[in-house]
Parts: structure tokens; C-alpha cells; sequence
């Protein structure tokens, strides 16, 4: 995420509640085993809609696929970003589907915001960020070219001119998020308005509450000199990267638009918040970090490195030298994972939840 100091909304450093009680070990087990139930019940459901469009991910899937190659060595798409857009898209898709469940959208609706959570961000990858949403709706239209002519249908709804611009507006109206806007200066870009627009928009807010953005922060070395000047005070560069991210992060439940993204919006933030005083609380940032510097040394053998004295320092030091940094960011990534993972299950959250807040 890009953004500077000046800009946060919330000091989320001084804000933050102490670590919430922690559940005995058959507490845990007995809120896993109902938790798997429901889980699989859900996981039937997106089955059911991944198989029933599957013309419109495999359209989408091309469209990255042709963008990843057309991207020449000298602007390459990490396999990294591809992975992450993947995950955030899968994510969308899951909240969209309880977004139009819970909000009794018409079954035309439903295949409009199906169909536009898919394409949502389907131009991101051969397009500015600022203006994603004209490249997906270009790719909307030509899929629709496609589709029309051999008289596609979903869920027993015929396409029809009606439903193609549902679509374009859901996915033009999807990109207020905070970080979006201050990217555009300050100015916003256009508001959903009808139930599709807002169902699109809700999932995608709700989709980026998480810690997915460390993984992002760390491989821009700018944060990092930034979180590194905070981690001054006595904390690691990890640390301040998650504390950042939480800036974000805790105010989500402000910005999503319908009741029920505003409910999901405010459990999924409590949640993090849970996973983050857990782990700041057990030392497991510094303790990562310290694992890390150790596993990078091995990888790396700059001898500069050598006499930095300061852990920060030479974390983030051996964080941007060498020429494996895509590696090193999936390195810390999963190592961070699993810690997400086991401090989730250890408070009580659902499965479901802590696989949308990883990394
Ligand atoms: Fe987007
Ligand atoms: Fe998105």
C-alpha cells in the first residue's frame, strides 16, 4: 500500500486495545468442528458458481494470462502479484456471494453482480491502477461479443443489454477505496448507486480486510525505510509494516455502503485485531524477523551486511539487496502466514475468515 505518514486517517499505534483472553485448547476445537460444517456448506455454494460461469473466469483467466506475456522482460508481472490478484479475487467472490444472498438482490442482479465481481479487476494487470475499471469494462465488452452471439445464459437469465450495463457500472463504481483516492489526489472516483454497484463495491472493500498488504508493503522499498524510521522506537520493521497495513485496515467498516458489509465489515476488523495484538503480544513479529535475518544471510552473502550492528537495519538491508527479492518477499510471507494461521485458530476464528485475512 502507498501512502504517506501525513495521510493516515487513524493513528491505529495509539488506538490499538491490549490482547483480547484467549479460548482453552477445547473451546478451540468445539468452535472448529461447527466451523466446518458451515465451511463446507459454503464451499459447495462457490463450487456450484465457479462451474455455473465458468465461461467468464475462464475469459478473465485468459485475459491475465495474455497480459503476463505481453508484458516484456523489462516490465515482467511477478508470478507474486498474479497469485495475489488471484487470491483477492477469489475473496471478492466469496463475500459477493453472500453480499447478494443477504441483500435478496432479483436473479437478474445476481448474475449482473456475479458476472461483474469476476471482471472486476480483470484489467489490472495490462493497465494504471487509476484507471483498471476502463480496461475490465473494455474486457467486459468483448466478452459480451462473444457471449451474445452464442446465445449465452447463466442461471436460466439471458445477456441482454439490460444486464451488460449493470455490469460496466458495477465495476466503474468499484474503486473508491482510500488508498485509490489519495493515489488520484484526493479526488474520487464515481459512487455506486444502484444495489449491483454497491454489492460489487461492499465485496471488494470487505476483501481487503486482512494483512494482505504487508506482503505488498514489503517489497516497496520506500515503506520499508518508512516503517524502519517508526521501528526507531523500539519495535521491528515487521511490526510497523502491520501496524500501517491495520491504519487501512480498521476503518473499512466506515466505508462499505450496505447493512449486512457493514456487520461482516466490523467482525472481519475485530478479528484482525485480534490476530495482530496476539501477535505483537507473543513477541512473534520480532521473533519472525530475528528467523528471517538469519534465513536471508544464508541466501545472501553480501559482506556490507556483516557489520550492520542494528537488527532493523540489517533486516531491511538484507531485504533489498540480492537479486532474489520476489523469493525473499514469498519467504516471509508464508513464514507470516502460518503464524496469521495459528494465532487465528487459537483465538476462536472461523477457518473461513483466517484464510481471507492471510497474506
Ligand atoms: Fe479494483
Ligand atoms: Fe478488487
Amino acid at each position: 500500500m502507498e501512502k504517506t505518514s501525513e495521510s493516515k486517517i487513524t493513528d491505529f499505534r495509539s488506538s490499538r486495545e491490549g490482547a483480547r483472553n484467549i479460548p482453552d485448547d477445547n473451546q478451540v476445537g468445539e468452535v472448529i468442528y461447527l466451523d466446518k460444517e458451515k465451511q463446507k456448506r459454503k464451499e459447495k455454494r462457490e463450487a456450484e458458481i465457479y462451474e455455473k460461469y465458468k465461461s467468464v473466469f475462464d475469459f478473465r483467466e485468459e485475459k491475465y494470462a495474455q497480459d503476463v506475456e505481453n508484458k516484456n522482460s523489462d516490465n515482467k508481472i511477478s508470478e507474486s502479484i498474479l497469485k495475489a490478484l488471484q487470491k483477492h479475487n477469489k475473496i471478492v467472490l466469496s463475500d459477493g456471494i453472500d453480499l447478494i444472498r443477504g441483500n435478496n438482490l432479483s436473479l437478474e442482479d445476481g448474475v449482473a453482480a456475479i458476472i461483474a465481481t469476476a471482471m472486476h479487476d480483470s484489467g489490472k494487470l495490462s493497465s494504471d491502477v487509476l484507471s483498471h475499471h476502463e480496461k475490465g469494462i473494455e474486457y467486459v465488452d468483448e466478452m459480451f461479443l462473444e457471449m451474445e452471439e452464442n446465445d449465452f445464459e447463466f442461471e436460466g437469465v439471458k445477456l441482454n443489454d439490460e444486464i451488460r450495463q449493470k455490469i460496466i457500472w458495477a465495476i466503474e463504481r468499484h474503486m473508491n477505496y482510500p488508498w485509490l483516492i489519495r493515489k488520484n489526489g484526493g479526488k474520487k472516483f464515481p459512487e455506486p448507486e444502484n444495489i449491483v454497484d454497491k454489492v460489487v463495491y461492499d465485496a471488494d472493500m470487505l476483501a481487503n480486510i486482512g494483512f494482505k498488504n504487508v506482503a505488498f508493503r514489503l517489497s516497496v522499498e520506500d515503506n520499508i525505510q518508512e516503517d524502519l524510521m517508526e521501528a526507531r522506537t523500539g519495535s521491528s520493521v515487521i511490526e510497523e509494516s502491520f501496524k500501517n497495513v491495520m491504519e487501512d485496515v480498521v476503518i473499512l467498516d466506515g466505508v462499505v455502503l450496505t447493512p449486512l458489509a457493514k456487520r461482516m465489515a466490523t467482525k472481519r476488523i475485530d478479528d484482525v485485531k485480534k490476530i495482530f495484538d496476539y501477535l505483537k503480544e507473543n513477541d512473534i513479529f520480532e521473533n519472525v524477523q530475528k528467523e528471517i535475518i538469519v534465513s536471508l544471510k544464508g541466501l545472501n552473502s553480501d559482506p556490507e551486511t556483516e557489520y550492520e550492528k542494528d537488527e532493523n537495519s540489517l533486516f531491511v538491508k538484507l531485504l533489498f539487496s540480492g537479486d532474489k527479492r520476489s523469493e525473499t518477499v514469498e519467504i516471509i510471507k508464508g513464514r507470516l502466514d502460518d503464524e496469521i494461521k495459528k494465532a487465528g485458530m487459537k483465538l476462536g476464528i472461523n477457518w473461513e475468515t483466517i484464510d481471507k485475512l492471510t497474506m
